[in-house]
């Protein structure tokens, strides 16, 4: 009770330290959105002081919030909703009620919260898969993956490639009513670098027989060997995810090492043999020039730390990173970005390399958007932005799936 008190109460007094941080004028529900980046900025910097002052870990503090949302398998007029486990990977389950005649669509659905927090649980990404359930008369799949930091890269690829693997065989595909021909995987955030990495196995593995229709990347994370694209420097004190923060959670996802944030602040974090893989995040040349605008390109500075981290040059971990060879074999791809996003230049790449080697994409940029907005769909944090962007990704599902 005490402690419950005394978070409250700095959480107002930080709350309103934090509220005359001024955004973007052309954000829609502007006195909304910005009392909610004051409330998550307020979270983490109280989050971080708890840190410092070793009451508790800055992502155990930040985990507690994200559990107060998360909801229970409830089904209802249109949808038979269940919690249950593929192979040994937790998931949740959604089931058309309707008959159908012939065999369904389905998605796999891979949730955002920067590989350390969130659930398929949360109750935007409950709603966000009932409601493709329903809208698309699919079967539906949260997937569950392990967290950070309990369980470093590549915990999160292995739990949803086993995943999706397990629900690609013909007996499962079969047991739900799902069309093999299809299946789309989506992600949101970290859950679209998942979604990026494992469609890129799944389509490139010769063992796999049945293999994905199409893939929706949401304002994807993919790549972590430069910190310093311009939308990072834009968006350094971006809506709700700083530069800094972002730093910090991909960090807890690779490593337990404490100075990998610091030499990613400084974009000095990769060995001298990753060299090569530069070309593949170069944005002088991967960038249209509407989002280059003057900035100018500094070389990273390669060798200054000698972290002998393979996770930095995993595509698992950085899908940009994949050969043109391996690009080649993706399905027709949606992606979404959004202005106000320190990862934007991510997914602008990923188009630009998809469309170089023929790759069918769909790519919508929210001139207004921000990154997470998808977790702002239900009350108390209901923002219009999030409705906007889950219309736009339905009705792309539902023209090409
Ligand atoms: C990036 O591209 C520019 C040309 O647009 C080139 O000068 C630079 O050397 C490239 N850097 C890397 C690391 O590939
Ligand atoms: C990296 O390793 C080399 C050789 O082992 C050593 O000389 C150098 O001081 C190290 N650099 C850092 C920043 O630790």
């Amino acid at each position: 009770m005490g402690f419950k008190a005394l978070c409250f109460g700095l959480f107002c007094v930080l709350f309103a330290s934090h509220i005359y941080v001024p955004i973007p004028g052309n954000i829609e529900e502007y006195w909304k959105v910005m009392a909610l980046d004051a409330a998550a900025k307020t979270c983490t910097f109280m989050a971080l002081c708890f840190e410092y002052i070793g009451i508790m870990r800055y992502e155990e503090f930040i985990s507690m919030i994200f559990k107060l949302d998360y909801t229970q398998p409830l089904s209802d007029e249109y949808v038979v909703v269940t919690d249950t486990a593929f192979t040994d990977i937790p998931v949740r389950l959604y089931l058309p009620k309707r008959k159908s005649e012939t065999p369904r669509r389905a998605v796999i659905y891979l949730h955002g919260g920067a590989y350390c927090f969130g659930s398929c649980k949360q109750t935007a990404f409950d709603f966000l898969n009932r409601w493709t359930a329903n809208k698309l008369d699919a079967v539906v799949v949260g997937v569950d993956y392990r967290l950070a930091p309990q369980h470093l890269f590549p915990a999160q690829f292995e739990d949803s490639i086993a995943a999706v693997k397990f629900f690609l065989q013909d007996k499962i595909l079969t047991k739900y009513g799902v069309d093999p021909t299809r299946i789309c995987i989506s992600g949101d955030s970290s859950g679209g670098t998942l979604t990026a990495a494992v469609t890129q196995e799944v389509q490139n593995d010769l063992e796999i027989k049945h293999k994905i229709k199409i893939q929706a990347l949401l304002y994807p994370h993919l790549q972590i060997i430069d910190s310093y694209l311009p939308s990072h420097r834009e968006n350094e004190h971006g809506i709700v995810l700083t530069r800094d923060i972002a730093i910090k959670l991909v960090s807890l996802y690779l490593s337990k090492d404490e100075t990998l944030p610091q030499a990613m602040k400084r974009n000095q974090h990769m060995p001298l043999e990753s060299r090569h893989l530069f070309k593949f995040v170069n944005w002088t040349t991967l960038l249209p020039k509407k989002y280059r605008k003057d900035h100018i390109y500094t070389e990273p500075v390669l060798g200054r730390t000698n972290y002998s981290l393979q996770a930095l040059m995993d595509i698992r971990a950085s899908p940009l990173l994949a050969k043109d060879s391996q690009l080649q074999n993706l399905p027709s791809t949606y992606i979404l970005t959004c202005q106000y996003d320190t990862v934007r230049d991510d997914g602008l790449m990923y188009v630009s390399r998809l469309q170089n080697v023929g790759v069918q994409v769909v790519h919508e940029h929210i001139e207004d958007g921000f990154h997470g907005a998808l977790s702002y769909m239900r009350s108390p944090l209901y923002l219009h932005l999030g409705l906007r962007i889950r219309d736009m990704y339905i009705s792309w599902l539902d023209k090409n799936l």
